[in-house]
């Protein structure tokens, strides 16, 4: 059996370089006679790659060859990814992704491909880089009714707000630091404003409660707006600012999902994540709360999902492994006002003491939080929980505050 690489890029020369190291062991563990590289689609030139003659540039070399039975695709993006992921899976390819934004974009399409034509479509590394999630929640923890799920599940993000919360770093200087040590692309807008973790918990949602959720229908927040004076303040409250998916089941047949900055306690399984280490929060109705945690990103550990998916496929070749999941309908994504949480408010008002009195007047029981070295009219606080468009309600009749800004506290 043969296997083709389609992208060169840091996780596909990952890939190809886990493939080949570790491969007397995978052959082993995949139960077949041979398993072996036989392409790498790249449309640029490696010359003085050790691999240099499994190169190719048109992708129908790899589609036309039957002896290819698995196909890896580490191009990222969507075309002409999704084109050539249907191509193979029409011609009864397996496939293996780490492409988060076609398997969130494009998932229930490619699932039902793979099923027409009794192959496998696997994506362990689209989520959580090489932290096991996917193939955990479909099979470890498959007599669950899942209810929750919530993630850190952007190293980038959590790297520049590690900084700001360790190190009291400016966005701005956190920022240059991400991308000085090649966490963060040099255009960082789909990790600073949430896309990247949309992706993934679309991802997630989809498995866990089996319809798709596509990234349009989640409202999503990045960390942009954060900044050091709610850091500070949070940090009176024994807790941090972390960037979190969530997702949860609403009824059997509605869920919600959202992306945006959210408050948990500094010593919770999530508040205790930093740098660039991803943790995801599953809650089971049989095993309670379980946390997975590692590297979500980078070229050897999102490899070692990869690789692990190609064994996989490699096991299961003459047979479809039963994962999936269903269409979308309308109305299934609740409307993330309806959801309960309490909020942190950051607000100015002339006269503080006033505005703080009638804060707790509106929303009932609060907590005043504080920082060193405040404007005289700034001050935040901790409303209780209550539906976020109540609460928001709330808040607008309060007309003598400017808020400044609202984080969303959560009880991970
Ligand atoms: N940019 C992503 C991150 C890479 O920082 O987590 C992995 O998906």
């Amino acid at each position: 059996m043969k296997i083709a690489v389609m992208g060169y890029g840091t996780v596909g020369s990952g890939v190809v370089e886990v493939f080949l190291k570790n491969h007397d062991s995978i052959i082993k563990r995949c139960g077949q006679p041979e398993l072996d590289l036989k392409y790498i689609l790249d449309i640029r030139d490696f010359p003085d790659d050790p691999n240099a003659d499994k190169f190719v540039k048109d992708f129908n070399v790899i589609l036309n060859d039957d002896e290819v039975k698995i196909v890896v695709e580490t191009m990222g993006g969507l075309h002409p990814a999704f084109e050539f992921v249907s191509s193979c899976l029409k011609a009864g390819k397996s496939v293996v992704s780490s492409n988060k934004e076609l398997v969130a974009t494009k998932g229930y399409e490619l699932l039902s491909l793979a099923e027409q034509n009794n192959v496998n479509f696997l994506f362990e590394a689209s989520v959580g880089g090489g932290v096991p999630i996917i193939r955990p929640i479909t099979q470890c923890l498959a007599a669950n009714e899942i209810d929750e799920i919530a993630g850190i599940l952007n190293g980038t993000t959590n790297f520049i707000l590690t900084k700001m919360i360790e190190e009291s770093m400016s966005f701005d200087d956190a920022l240059k630091l991400a991308q000085d040590n090649g966490y963060a692309e040099k255009d960082p807008t789909a990790d600073i404003e949430g896309f990247d973790a949309c992706r993934k918990i679309c991802i997630l949602a989809s498995l866990c409660f089996g319809k798709h959720v596509y990234p349009d229908e989640i409202h999503t927040e990045g960390i942009t707006k954060i900044t050091l004076a709610d850091v500070e303040y949070v940090n009176s409250y024994n807790a941090v600012i972390k960037l979190l998916g969530r997702a949860c089941r609403v009824s059997d047949s509605q869920i919600c999902a959202m992306v945006s900055p959210c408050i948990v306690k500094s010593f919770s399984q999530l508040g205790n994540v930093h740098d660039v280490f991803n943790a995801i929060l599953v809650r089971g109705d049989a095993i309670g709360d379980v946390v997975f945690y590692g590297k979500g990103a980078g070229k050897l550990p999102t490899a070692s999902a990869v690789v692990a998916d190609v064994i996989d496929c490699a096991k299961h070749a003459n047979r479809k492994k039963i994962f999936g999941w269903g269409d979308s309908e309308p109305g299934y994504i609740y409307d993330y006002l309806q959801m309960e949480n309490a909020l942190y408010i950051r607000a100015s008002a002339q006269d503080k003491a006033l505005a703080l009195e009638k804060a707790a007047e509106q929303f009932g029981e609060i907590t005043v939080l504080y920082r060193r070295n405040a404007p005289h009219d700034e001050f935040a606080f901790v409303t209780d929980t209550d539906k976020e468009g109540v609460l928001r309600e709330k808040l607008a009749k309060l007309d003598m505050i400017t808020p400044l800004s609202i984080i969303r506290v959560t009880d991970y």
